[in-house]
């Protein structure tokens, strides 16, 4: 297995309420990512998805456990973060927005930035007219690519995506996935996925997960990716794929019912 670049042991969180009481959402979580595995995280609405990966990221400060990140030392935002929403400054261009690391940061010089973004708008299907744009002009598919690249030009270890895909048509979702995993093996980058949607965890994901409302990871199911399965364009068809999606399905609907 690849060296670990997320730990999390016995992670506990939760919200004050009217009353300045707790009200648990995250209960001793465990979890480990290693290096180039996409983890996808499903559970029912109002679970702790997204607070675990505010905890993650650091906007909010676990009441007990760890969350380590293990990632080159030099490397000071070692972390991405894909909201549904996309974080696109709307008074820039895109090329401006993409830019905004060499306002942020001193550790990419703006020769390196447009390099790499030349080399993302080529990996997300990118025209370069693109640059000169304001994410207002672009359509759904277009801002959500951008919005990644935004995030990928941090060179982040660990890139974490809530329901990226979600606002997206069904043959827009497809493409980004297959080039979002591309990007990731190619980069051995890590992700943490959250999604309501079985078929883009199974399809995307190494390992799925299922949160319960008691906000734990109650199950856990390995992908194998073969041959057969190939990117998730095509994965989406095969046998084995419907297979994980049924075991998955029953799992997930035990989980819901139980609410
Ligand atoms: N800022 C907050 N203050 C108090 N309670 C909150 C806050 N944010 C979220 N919650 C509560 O914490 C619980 C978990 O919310 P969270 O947003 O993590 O769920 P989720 O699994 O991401 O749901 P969804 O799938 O609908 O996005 C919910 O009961 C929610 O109402
Ligand atoms: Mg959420």
């Amino acid at each position: 297995m690849n060296s670990p670049v997320l730990n999390i042991s016995k992670l506990s969180f939760g919200y004050n309420n009217r009353l300045a009481e707790k009200t648990w959402v995250i209960r001793e979580l465990n979890l480990s990512v290693s290096k180039g595995e996409i983890v996808c995280i499903l559970g029912a609405s109002g679970c702790g998805k997204s607070t675990l990966l505010n905890l993650i990221e650091g906007l909010l400060q676990p009441i007990s456990g760890e969350i380590q990140i293990v990632s080159n030392a030099d490397r000071k935002r070692p972390i991405g973060y894909i909201f549904q929403q996309d974080p696109l400054l709307p008074w820039r261009t895109v090329e401006s927005n993409l830019m905004l690391v060499t306002d942020l940061s001193q550790e990419t010089s703006k020769i390196d930035a447009r390099e790499n973004i030349k080399q993302y708008l080529e990996t997300f299907n990118l025209n370069q007219e693109i640059l000169q744009k304001y994410p207002s002009q672009l359509s759904g598919g277009m801002r959500q690519r951008v919005s990644i690249i935004q995030s990928l030009m941090f060179n982040p270890d660990l890139i974490l995506l809530d329901e990226p895909f979600s606002a997206l048509d069904f043959f827009t979702k497809l493409k980004l996935e297959s080039e979002f995993c591309h990007l990731i093996t190619q980069k051995e980058k890590s992700a943490i996925l959250v999604t309501h949607d079985i078929e883009e965890a199974v399809a995307m994901g190494n390992r799925v997960l299922i949160m319960n409302t008691d906000g734990a990871l109650i199950k856990s199911f390995e992908i194998e990716k073969s041959v057969e399965f190939g990117s998730p364009e095509n994965a989406r068809g095969t046998a084995k794929f419907a297979e994980y999606y049924r075991l998955i399905w029953s799992e997930l609907k035990a989980v819901i019912s139980n609410e």
